[in-house]
């Protein structure tokens, strides 16, 4: 309980940040409300969120126009859906060795409360329908599993290979995330390299800079954005124990993507030969209007461009091969040298947060009532992680293709977009060219068609479509799940 001079000193310092508001029920509440609302006002830095309200809203009178955008150096791109077959071995070899030499790390980002989707668990426990009924969440631990097998037997590697895997997580998804990862066994992997943390929140805000409170005795508050990796990393130590495990480069990407390539060995060795502090997978923009953010410069930096700010003249443009300039669309899918990571402290500062207009519920001040407004009366901010792109010095970009590594979970079932029924087809379609890319047959099965072919191949029998050669000149008939090396034999009919 605080004494009175304590609850003096806190209205006072509310008073001059102009928030003194939240303190409206503070006399008529229980002394338990009482202790709640104190230990979450204390907390909080109130002038820092001033601050961070008060850029985010100066940021958006600033107007940006195309002049400012110019395309992607030519030295800071390339494509594994152009280069050299031989290219692509030495960068995957690159990286099987510093994923020998335990350097890398994943972070996964899954903190988001993903609304579309409409689930209430954390979106890593999805069931996307696979006929393993594996989660998001199964499937990215069991590429940790395979590609730290791969790395060891592909340099010959005596001791254990880890890549731990650190799980970025919120108020709203830490406790799910926790209780499905024991409820599960860590997947197989061991329980000391699965490290889940939690990024911080901010308060929200309303239209006219006060903040909310959800009710008498709580503030309105939300995740800070996938953006909140780099402040809580520090604060939640993983910078500390990156360090300590002698890591050295890091793949961070998001929870939604059903066909991430965690820790990617060949966008580890692309970056690590690069020199690059920070990198970026993106995949080709379909068509000029495609609402996606691109990658380019904005006066000069690297920067995220959004559909919404290209005029359809700029957005159209091509390049002599064709292609367009403004075409590599981000896919929230990075690398970062540690030495980054700690670096981003010294211009946090300068980080604009973006505003995202939200219904929020909240008490209204005056009738003490609880209020669900049906239109968005407020604003959160959020920082996104591609908010240090113009903080880099040696940036570089990797070109993917998208029907082998982007397919990701953001709406209801049934939208027909980004959905559970999308991932699942992708996923399975890729197990398909997997199998025709060893020489292998699939053919329909009963009451399958030759355009929607039940078949899954475990990520621990294969990361990226190796370890499937016996399936060469034999067919398979759907349905059919791999599940283990030895149901490659089950499942050929001849
Ligand atoms: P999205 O912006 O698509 O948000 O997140 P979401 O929570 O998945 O879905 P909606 O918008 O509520 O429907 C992209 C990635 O960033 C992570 C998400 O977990 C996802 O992996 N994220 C988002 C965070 O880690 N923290 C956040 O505060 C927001």
């Amino acid at each position: 309980m605080p004494t009175q001079a304590e609850v003096d000193a806190l209205k006072a310092k509310y008073a001059a940040a102009q928030q003194e508001h939240v303190f409206t029920f503070y006399d008529s509440l229980s002394p338990e409300e009482q202790a709640v609302l104190y230990n979450q006002l204390s907390k909080l830095d109130v002038d820092r969120v001033n601050r961070i309200y008060k850029k985010a809203v100066s940021g958006l009178e600033s107007s940006t126009t195309n002049l400012s955008i110019s395309p992607l150096p030519d030295d800071c791109f390339d494509s594994v859906l152009d280069a050299a077959e031989s290219k692509q071995k030495e960068w995957e070899s690159i990286g099987l060795k510093s994923i020998s030499e335990n350097k890398v790390a994943v972070i996964l980002m899954a903190g988001g409360q993903g609304t579309r989707l409409g689930s209430s668990a954390p979106k890593g426990c999805y069931d996307i329908g696979l006929p393993s009924h594996k989660s998001l969440f199964q499937l990215q631990a069991e590429r940790i599993l395979r590609l730290q097998k791969i790395a060891k037997d592909s340099t010959g590697t005596q001791g254990e290979v880890i890549i731990p895997w650190y799980v970025m997580t919120s108020g709203p998804t830490r406790a799910a995330t926790e209780g499905f990862f024991q409820s599960n066994g860590y997947f197989g992997l061991k329980q000391e390299n699965v490290i889940i943390f939690e990024q911080g929140t901010l308060p929200a805000f309303t239209n006219e800079g006060k903040i909310f409170l959800e009710t008498k005795s709580k503030l309105a508050v939300a995740p800070d954005g996938n953006g909140g990796i780099y402040a809580a990393l520090r604060y939640e130590n993983v910078l500390t124990d990156l360090a300590s495990r002698g890591i050295l480069y890091v793949h961070a990407y998001c929870v939604d993507n059903c066909l991430v390539r965690v820790a990617d060995p060949v966008f580890i060795g692309y970056s690590i030969s690069k020199n690059a502090d920070c990198s970026a997978k993106v995949v080709r923009k379909a068509y000029p209007e495609e609402p996606v953010g691109v990658i380019a410069l904005r006066n000069g930096k690297f920067n995220v461009v959004e559909y919404s700010e290209f005029d359809p003249t700029l957005a159209a443009l091509t390049k002599a091969n064709g292609q367009l300039e403004y075409g590599a669309a981000n896919i929230a899918n990075h690398f970062y040298t540690v030495d980054f990571l700690k670096s981003v402290e010294r211009f946090e500062g300068e980080l604009e947060y973006h505003i995202a207009r939200k219904k929020i519920k909240h008490v209204d001040l005056t009738t003490g009532e609880l209020q669900s407004p049906i239109k968005p009366n407020g604003m959160k901010m959020e920082l996104f992680v591609f908010d240090v792109f113009p903080f880099t010095e040696r940036m570089a970009v990797l070109e993917v293709d998208r029907k082998d590594e982007f397919s990701p979970l953001k709406n209801a079932p049934g939208t027909g977009i980004d959905d559970p029924d999308t991932s699942k087809r992708d996923i399975m379609n890729q197990h398909l060219r997997f199998v025709e890319k060893v020489g292998g047959k699939v053919v329909a099965g009963d009451g399958e068609t030759q355009d929607s072919l039940t078949l899954e191949i475990s990520p621990l029998v294969s990361y990226a479509g190796e370890g499937l050669e016996k399936l060469k000149g034999k067919t398979v008939r759907t349905p059919a799940v791999i599940d283990t090396v030895s149901d490659i034999e089950k499942v050929i009919i001849s």
